[in-house]
């Protein structure tokens, strides 16, 4: 039976510059290395202080990569023309949780990366010059697209079905989605609130309906169809249907 050491025992440097305030991962492997082109010999050298779920201990990174290409979830998130890195970063991450099968993001090429904790060194990243790139990108692969966003004329995402092959949009954190992305959505999906802020932050947003898409076609607890119970939970916002 291998010896491993006990989590934190002996802090490395990391060679990979991941968050090395973080107390977590494992020391140097210690006893006869493991077999198995997965293992990365530097981390069995030096230990493994990576923001990796323990399963994932040692492994190199294109080995991860490759383990989760084999069970990604197939939607994607994507988001225009973001301004703020950290959001930006919150949704990678988020992303990378749900290991949805990729995050494009349209506009920004360089983002400060800190808010995705490294998570999207294991997440395939796209990104688009501008919003047209993004569509055509979905029509040529056949995946519909189908935005978020309250907007009027939406329809609630706690009862509309979300597809499984789908590009989730989602819109600046000013203006919200583009007139031209709209356009090409199938669907323009509101997430209910119940309190004064007109909107929710955006990254807090594309969580929430990862989340649903999840539930829907992982847990099997799809929606079919307006289920709006509003009797003691004050009244749901919704944008008039014009
Ligand atoms: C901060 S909002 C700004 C736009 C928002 N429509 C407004 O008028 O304040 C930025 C993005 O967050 C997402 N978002 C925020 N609140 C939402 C809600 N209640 N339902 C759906 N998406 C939301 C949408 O993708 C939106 O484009």
């Amino acid at each position: 039976m291998n010896e491993r050491p006990a989590p934190g025992s002996d802090p490395i440097p990391t060679a990979n510059g991941e968050d090395e305030a973080r107390e977590v991962g494992v020391g140097p492997w210690v006893g006869p290395w493991p077999e198995g082109e997965h293992y990365d010999p530097e981390l069995l050298a030096q230990g493994d202080r990576r923001n990796v779920v323990d399963r994932y201990r040692y492994w190199r990174r294109e080995a991860i990569v490759a383990d989760l290409d084999t069970v990604r979830h197939p939607f994607h998130i994507a988001v225009e023309n973001w301004s703020h890195d950290f959001n930006i970063g919150s949704v990678v991450r988020t992303a990378n949780a749900f290991n949805c099968a990729g995050v494009h993001i349209v506009g920004r090429r360089r983002w400060n990366k800190r808010g995705a904790m490294v998570t999207d060194r294991y997440q395939h990243v796209h990104h688009h010059p501008d919003t047209a790139a993004l569509l055509e990108w979905a029509h040529e692969r056949g995946i519909p697209l189908v935005g978020v966003d309250n907007l009027p004329g939406a329809v609630p995402l706690e009862s509309h079905p979300l597809p499984r092959s789908v590009v989730l949009v989602f819109g600046q954190e000013g203006p919200g989605l583009s007139e031209e992305a709209r356009r090409d959505c199938e669907a323009v999906l509101s997430i209910a609130q119940f309190g004064s802020t007109r909107s929710i932050n955006a990254g807090a947003a594309a969580a929430i309906a990862m989340h649903a898409w999840v539930r829907a076609h992982v847990y099997d607890q799809p929606v079919d169809g307006p289920i709006l119970r509003t009797e003691g939970t004050g009244h749901a916002e919704y944008p008039t249907l014009s």
